[in-house]
């Protein structure tokens, strides 16, 4: 298989980016792949909280100031199989600097890249995209909720990413309600977003707990809407 990392990003915030990548990474993991998440949000990094995970003192940030290798930051979820390099959320002196290093994430990935069948970057809103670029085999999952703003941003991110060359791309419509008819059907997102390849993920009122449990619904709720599509996803992306 190629194209293994994959992004996930948004130019709005709070769409839903970590908790699309944890749970697809999760459900990579239990369809037999292995995985490794990248937290790659330096300024708002919670990849590690959704997982339950916080003893941790090796970070990204570490990585990125060349302190240690990146297998130093490396965690693995034994509960989960998958391998989890996070982010500190509380600062250390020379935190801040690693921002400016971002850039340099794809060369750190790519000395691992071949211990892993996927490799999920969970990304901040408006990520300096140039570092997608440096990853030739990237796929993009951008993160939408159902509303005309976050769409529209979407558009403008996937024409900026088109301005890259980067094609592969995925529209993750999140927190999605087909009932309510305040949402736009599937195929008016399409329309306006110009993606052409349209996940639904459900709203799931399941998603506060799997937050204060740190069990991600996609592992805790087989029966749950999201925890399905989640699933369908890993399954589309390993075709
Ligand atoms: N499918 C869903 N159903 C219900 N709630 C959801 C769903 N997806 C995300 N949420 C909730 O929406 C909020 C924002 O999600 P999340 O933190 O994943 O967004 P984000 O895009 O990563 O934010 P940021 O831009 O700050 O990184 C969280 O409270 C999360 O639990
Ligand atoms: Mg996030």
């Amino acid at each position: 298989m190629e194209q293994k990392v994959i992004f996930v990003t948004s130019y709005k915030g709070g769409v839903g980016k970590t908790t699309v990548s944890v749970n697809l990474a999760l459900a990579l993991s239990m369809l037999g792949k292995r995985v490794l998440i990248v937290d790659a949000n330096l300024a708002t990094p919670h990849v590690a909280i959704h997982y339950g995970f916080d003893e941790f003192s090796n970070a990204l940030q570490d990585v990125l100031n060349n302190m240690i290798k990146i297998e130093d930051a490396i965690y693995k979820n034994e509960r989960y199989g998958l391998d989890l390099i996070p982010s500190r959320v509380f600062k250390r002196i020379g935190d801040s600097n690693a921002e400016y290093k971002i850039l340099n994430l794809p060369y750190h990935i790519s000395k691992l890249i071949r211990n892993y069948d996927f490799v999920i970057v969970d990304t901040r809103p408006s990520q300096d995209l140039d570092f997608t670029k440096l990853i030739p085999y990237a796929k993009v999952v951008v993160v939408t909720t159902p509303d005309i703003v976050s769409i529209i941003e979407a558009k403008k991110l996937r024409e900026d990413l088109r301005k890259l060359g980067i094609n592969d791309i995925y529209l993750a419509v999140n927190i999605y309600d087909r009932k309510s008819k305040d949402n736009m059907n599937l195929q008016e997102i399409k329309q306006k977003s110009g993606f052409k390849r349209v996940i639904e993920i459900p709203e799931s009122k399941k998603m506060q707990e799997a937050l204060k449990t740190g069990i991600p619904i996609v592992a805790g709720n087989s029966r749950d809407a999201a925890s399905s599509a989640f699933i369908n996803f890993a399954k589309e992306l390993m075709k």
